[in-house]
């Protein structure tokens, strides 16, 4: 059981931010990545639409056999999270609770900012998460939607002229509230990350959620029994396997720039009509 892979999905590249953090977090695992690069954006679209997406990528991923599964897409998680766990037995672990619970520890003047798809923002969930993680503790949350900046970072334009420009029209109303610390509610964002930090300026700290999302990916398997001994042995880990559902040539290029290492495995597939095991 322990040797099997974790299963990570996204619409597209963005979840490859996550997929970097387990992977340093948890050297010996291994994972299968799935991004629906067919059908990204999902933050434009409906809740039913979403709710569709997001169980027919984790059908996939239990048909690879993984033992558990990151939703590392922040759209999906909102909207999706608790058909998830209906559906399917497997473990999940989706990315608003560990970016809100990072906010929440982050924040000195409890004026917090959120920047997320339309789908994510409208659903209201990360405001209703980072209440909860502040418990008692008076905050501020202040949401923006940038649907633009996902397909952005699908094109790989992070650093260019463009990306300034729409950045700076997204933020200014942020800026005007003097959060002291911004969640970047889309795992697409952190691609964007250096562009963001420039426009908001000193004194606000991004959150990332990837590597809070790392932390509880290790907690959740330990308490599953499920962990690989990270220091145990020699024995390396069977090599990484990424699955996308169009496009995958513009994936590859796309996602070795962000890893900073080839794919292992990299293959083009369909999702449509997977459905609960
Ligand atoms: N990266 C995803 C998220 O975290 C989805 C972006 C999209 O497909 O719109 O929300």
């Amino acid at each position: 059981m322990n040797s099997l892979p974790i299963g990570i999905f996204d619409s597209g590249v963005g979840g490859l931010t996550v997929l970097r953090a387990v992977r340093q977090r948890l050297p010996r695992e291994s994972v299968v990545y799935l991004g629906d690069t067919a059908r990204v954006p999902y933050g434009t679209k409906s809740r039913a639409t979403i709710e569709r997406y997001a169980i027919e990528d984790a059908a996939f991923l239990v048909e690879k056999g993984v033992k558990m599964i990151v939703v590392a897409c922040n759209t999906a998680s909102a909207m999706a999270r608790e058909r998830l766990r209906q559906e399917f037995d497997v473990p999940f672990l989706t990315v608003l609770g560990p970016g809100a619970r990072a906010a929440a520890r982050t924040t000195r003047s409890g004026r917090i900012g959120v920047i997320a798809t339309e789908a994510t923002i409208g659903s209201g969930a990360y405001e209703r998460a980072i209440h909860e993680a502040c418990g008692e503790r008076a905050v501020e949350v202040f949401s923006r939607a940038c649907p633009l900046f996902v397909p952005l970072v699908e094109e790989g334009e992070t650093d260019s002229q463009v990306a300034r420009l729409l950045a700076d029209q997204y933020l200014a109303p942020l800026r005007e509230q003097q959060i002291d610390t911004l969640v970047l509610g889309c795992t697409h964002y952190p691609l964007l990350k250096t562009v963001i930090a420039e426009t908001m300026g000193e004194g606000v700290t991004l959150i990332d959620s990837a590597e809070a999302v790392a932390e509880e990916t290790a907690q959740l398997l330990e308490q599953h029994d499920q962990l690989i001994d990270q220091q145990a042995g020699d024995k390396q880990p069977s090599p990484s396997r990424f699955y996308v559902t169009d496009a995958a040539q513009r994936f590859h290029k796309i996602a070795e720039r962000i890893l900073g290492a080839p794919l292992e495995h990299l293959e083009a597939v369909e999702v449509f009509g997977h459905d609960k095991l």
